[in-house]
């Protein structure tokens, strides 16, 4: 059974194709979360989670989801992890990873890490067209051999971790979820048409409609799907995003294709 956990494509990508060439099953993690509930699975298949990486480690509500729900069957754990722009770094998981396994009873066999295209728009500018499109074909050979090994039940191989990375990403991560990660600043200008896709968009449901204009309603993580999926960039983040690309996965594969 495959877990996934994705704001702008990335990683239901990586659990789609893996989903297609281990004829597994997909499992959305929003829809659990969106109704603030655990779940309780059986597979006699391997369990593999893939996810982004949020401040070098799992989006919290993604360990948090882990954390509460049950696996029966299978005792072995696998992650495929997406990174943003990062070719080294990025990624502090394989550090915590296994712990996290041994919460839940279950054997670690490894966390691939793919380098996808960066979507925190809320804070950085998109990557040129060319390096996107790059980082997508090296995505695919990437997924495949991953693929591959867990075909064939083996470990990932081992993502190197920065020490420093690690030294220091550790002690704020739950200060960071506290003061950063809030939705004051989401805002939406003249151009919103009231379409509401961002309420629907949002894994966590927490945008409603009022009047036609989207209100965040406090229990946003920050994965960036409503601000990247409006049709018209009507929503902003502080100051910093009115001259911003936006960026979803399918926007650059449908380009690739046409190209
Ligand atoms: C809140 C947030 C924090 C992120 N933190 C990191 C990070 O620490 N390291 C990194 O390499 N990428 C980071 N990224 C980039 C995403 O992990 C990356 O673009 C991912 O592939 C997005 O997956 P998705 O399209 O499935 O949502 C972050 C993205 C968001 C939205």
């Amino acid at each position: 059974m495959i877990f996934y956990f994705s704001g702008t494509g990335n990683t239901r990508y990586c659990a789609e194709t893996l989903g297609k060439m281990l004829g597994d099953e997909l499992v959305d993690v929003s829809v659990y979360m969106r109704q603030k509930k655990a779940g309780h699975f059986h597979s006699s298949r391997p369990w593999i989670f893939c996810s982004p990486i949020y401040i070098g480690y799992l989006p919290k509500i993604f360990a948090k989801f882990i954390r509460a729900s049950t696996f029966e069957g299978d005792p072995r754990f696998y992650f495929i992890i997406t990174l943003g722009g990062n070719e080294k770094g990025g990624s502090i998981a394989p550090k915590l990873l296994p712990g996290l396994c041994r919460l839940k009873g279950k054997h670690y066999m490894g966390a691939g890490h793919i380098t996808m295209p960066r979507n925190l728009i809320l804070f950085f500018n998109l990557q040129d067209e060319a390096e996107i499109q790059q980082q997508l074909q090296k995505a695919d050979s990437l997924l495949a051999q991953y693929g591959k090994l867990i075909q064939k039940e083996q470990t990932l191989p081992v993502f190197p971790v920065n020490t420093l990375e690690y030294i220091m990403i550790l002690p704020i991560l739950n200060a960071y979820y506290k003061h950063f990660v809030r939705d004051e600043k989401f805002t939406v200008d003249e151009t919103c048409i009231g379409c509401g896709l961002c309420a629907r968009v949002c894994p966590l449901g927490n945008i409603t409609m009022e009047g036609r204009k989207p209100r965040w309603n406090g229990n946003c993580t920050h994965c960036t799907a409503c601000i990247n999926r409006c049709p018209k960039a009507a929503i902003q983040y502080g100051r910093g995003t009115r001259k911003r690309g936006r960026y979803t996965l399918e926007k650059y594969r449908a380009a690739m294709k046409k190209s």
